[in-house]
């Protein structure tokens, strides 16, 4: 199953939702960032030291000689024990466009025993990562609850439904709202997107902190309000996988 996050404009949570919800998939998931500003996690999740050799633009360069399979388990980092697999972003921006998504994104979608969890960060309408969304099976659009976030949101909203091919109502397009109340509802919100609602995640500045900036994690992070809120948020992902009931 391939899975992408995206956000319509400032920082909700993509990267943090992406790992949180990687780390509570109920099979092998990785994550990777194709974030078109530039990837984070090298300086979050990493907090600088990454393996130079597991990232996006070293295994673009592997698709040349093998098939994506092959590369992944080379390209893979893992952190620390609390962390999923992740695939490093680019540097610079706009490499996420120079990526051949169209060969590398359907073999992502059909790996064996695996899914993919892509934190696609802003969305970009033209070039972006848009070959990627297209072929996904589920396109979360993260929001805030502000009234900006809700407004950002409600715009870019029809333009992923429109690129999936989606209508209104199609859970391949849903939202995931990060710090509902401030003041909408996650309810309200995806009201104003026309989108199906996956559900929110809480306010736990703590643990997405160890998403975000690779902080250590206290005792009580498998405990914590964000984690379990993701565990719930994975299963109800993992039904959308069009191959569910075979599984
Ligand atoms: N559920 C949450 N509760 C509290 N704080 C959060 C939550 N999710 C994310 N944050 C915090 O919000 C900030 C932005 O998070 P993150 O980097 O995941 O956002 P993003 O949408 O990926 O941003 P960008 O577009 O810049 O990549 C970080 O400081 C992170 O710790
Ligand atoms: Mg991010």
């Amino acid at each position: 199953m391939l899975i992408a996050l995206v956000s319509a404009k400032g920082s909700p949570g993509v990267t943090t939702s992406a790992l949180a919800i990687a780390s509570q998939w109920h099979r092998p998931a990785l994550v990777l960032d194709a974030d078109p500003f530039g990837g984070d996690v090298r300086a979050g999740l990493g907090a600088g030291e990454w393996p130079s050799h597991a990232g996006l633009a070293e295994l673009v360069v592997d698709l040349r000689t093998g098939p994506v399979e092959q590369s992944l388990h080379r390209r893979v980092h893992r952190p620390a024990g609390h962390c999923p697999p992740v695939i490093a972003g680019f540097g610079c921006v706009g490499q996420a466009s120079s990526v051949p998504w169209s060969r590398l994104a359907p073999e992502l979608a059909r790996l064996d025993g695996g899914d993919v969890i892509v934190d696609c960060g802003r969305f970009v309408a033209v070039d972006g990562v848009v070959g990627l969304l297209r072929v996904a099976d589920l396109v979360l659009l993260v929001s805030g609850s502000t009234l900006r976030a809700a407004r950002s949101a409600s715009r870019v909203a029809p333009l992923l439904r429109e690129g999936l091919d989606a209508g209104v109502g199609d859970p391949r397009v849903s939202l995931l709202v990060v710090r509902a109340g401030e003041p909408y509802s996650a309810q309200e919100i995806a009201d104003g997107c026309a989108l199906p609602l996956l559900g929110a995640l809480p306010d736990d500045p703590r643990a997405a902190e160890v998403w975000s900036d690779g902080t250590r994690p206290a005792r009580s992070f498998p405990r914590s309000a964000l984690q379990r809120e993701a565990r719930r948020l994975a299963s109800l992902a993992a039904r959308l996988d069009p191959t569910w009931s075979a599984a």
